[in-house]
């Protein structure tokens, strides 16, 4: 009775993900996708507590106490910026349990025969992967390590050697007795830690984005493998569920950055056919042409078309509030505002759109780049707001650079560019922007907080009658 109770739970809570990642596909569905997600997930634990014979129910209590706590204080205190090292930390978790879950379940020797055995080897495998990439793209992420790809001579076969090494420990661990074969797991780990590390080391920084959806999709198929192990058909359909929504996430990316997907797997994506890509501070020489606020509201009074490219100096300003208040005001004006957005503009999959949602901009004029990009020659006014490498004229004109071939918004075939930034510094990529010298670009510097409290108190001084 309670199996066939666990069942039916079980097989609510996959609908509930099923229906949640389906809601997570759009802006205007997302708040309601994250709710079943959060109630899957409710369902999925009581009917595991209530349904199963636990040694220790007040234990197990006080660990889902305590690590709520801490997450839900995580949750609500990390800035958005510092979102991307949270979510590669988070995965390392996954890893690390299902390390630890394996090594427990083969010490426990609840089951035998070589097909058990090799569920809990391809889950320790994945999960040592899993912790350890993830752990080195969150001191990546985060600046504590540098964003500089580690590119050592052979080091595709340095993976092989790896892997080899460790199907070889894996048919030992197979052939062994009773749980002689901790060792040979032990070892395996090691490698298998060794690989997710070198993996991860040899991504540039201009490339992270894909690594930290790649590590998305490695921790559900390190739960999948949890799940076959366990003989917990939820875990198997949720991990399926993450592994494969992580790949497809990742592909998607790859498509918008030009990129191959294998080299993402394969480690040292990125690195050719261009110099590595590394975060400076270089500020380049040549002649520019600096705007001013007064400028930049005149031309935006006087423009029909407008288009507003927010990037990830919009985030580290917090001026998404101001730009939806400036969008109401100009459309209140009778300007056509709209947002383009570029698939990996700020530090996360979907960073601008969280935002712009957050601010409660409408999502009809919210434009995806491929929707956007013809329409920027007949625009008045271009407004790049702390964005920088996904508007950078040379991915498609310097084939040395590490950012060549990434499709970027071509602001410069407008009439009026503003850049709002506080310097000719770089961006994520670390290349110099030949967009600033392009006849069209004006350069608005200062904290864009800062300039767009400006624009938006002289919109205000100067709106007509019935403006918000
Ligand atoms: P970036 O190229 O990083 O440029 C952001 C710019 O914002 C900087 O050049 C900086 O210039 C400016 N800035 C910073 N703080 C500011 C502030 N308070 N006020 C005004 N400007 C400010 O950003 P992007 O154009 O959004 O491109 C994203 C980059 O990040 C890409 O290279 C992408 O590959 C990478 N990346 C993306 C993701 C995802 S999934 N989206 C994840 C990891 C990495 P100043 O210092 O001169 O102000």
């Amino acid at each position: 009775m309670e199996i066939a109770l666990r069942t039916v739970a079980y097989l609510a809570a996959a609908i509930l993900f099923i229906l949640s990642l389906r809601g997570l596909s759009s802006q205007e569905t997302a708040r309601k996708g994250n709710t079943n997600g959060v109630l899957g997930m409710a369902v999925a634990i009581v009917a595991t507590l209530t349904c199963s014979e636990l040694d220790s129910f007040a234990g197990i209590l006080i660990a889902l106490v305590v690590g709520g706590t801490i997450g839900a204080r995580m949750a609500a205190t990390v800035a958005m910026t510092a979102m991307p090292q949270l979510v590669a930390l988070l995965h390392s978790f996954v890893g690390l349990a299902a390390v630890l879950v394996g090594f427990a379940t083969y010490l426990a020797g609840v089951k035998a025969g070589s097909v058990f055995e090799i569920e809990i080897f391809v889950d320790v495998f994945i999960g040592a992967i899993t912790l350890t990439g993830s752990v080195l793209a969150y001191l990546k992420l985060k600046g504590s390590v540098s964003g500089k790809p580690l590119l050592l001579p052979g080091r595709h076969l340095l993976n092989l050697a790896i892997v080899a090494l460790s199907l070889g420990l894996g048919y030992l661990f197979v052939q062994a007795d009773g749980t002689d074969g901790v060792w040979t797991l032990l070892g395996m780990s090691l490698l298998a830690g060794v690989l997710g590390a070198h993996l991860v080391a040899a991504i540039g920084g201009a490339d992270m984005p894909v690594v930290v959806s790649m590590l998305n999709s490695y921790s559900g198929w390190t739960a999948s493998a949890a799940g076959f192990m366990l003989g917990n058909d939820l875990l198997i359909v949720t991990g399926a569920l993450v592994g494969s929504s992580g790949a497809i996430l990742s592909i998607i990316m790859c498509r918008a950055m030009n990129r191959s997907i294998w080299h993402v797997i394969f480690g040292g994506f990125g690195t050719e056919g261009g110099a590595p890509a590394a975060a400076t501070a270089t500020q380049p020489e040549g002649e520019i042409q600096e705007t001013s606020v007064e400028e930049v509201v005149g031309r935006l009074t006087a423009a029909k078309n407008i288009v507003i490219v927010p990037g990830y100096g919009m985030a580290v300003a917090r001026a998404q509030h101001k730009v939806h208040e400036m969008t109401e005001l100009l459309r209140a004006r009778g300007a056509n505002v709209r947002f383009a957005i570029h698939p990996v503009a700020g530090r996360l999959p979907g960073h601008m759109n969280v935002l712009l949602a957050e601010a409660n901009v409408p999502y009809d004029i919210v434009l995806e780049m491929d929707e956007i990009n013809d329409d920027l020659p007949d625009t008045d006014v271009v407004l790049v707001i702390g964005a920088n490498d996904i508007v950078n004229p040379s991915a498609e004109t310097d084939e040395t650079s590490p950012i060549y071939g990434m499709p970027v918004l071509q602001v410069w075939t407008s009439e009026f560019v503003v850049i709002m930034k506080r310097s000719r510094a770089t961006g994520y990529a670390g290349v110099d922007n030949p967009l600033f010298y392009e006849d069209a670009a004006h350069m608005l510097f200062g904290d864009a907080g800062s300039s767009m409290d400006g624009i938006v108190a002289a919109l205000r001084s100067d709106a007509p009658v019935g403006a918000a």
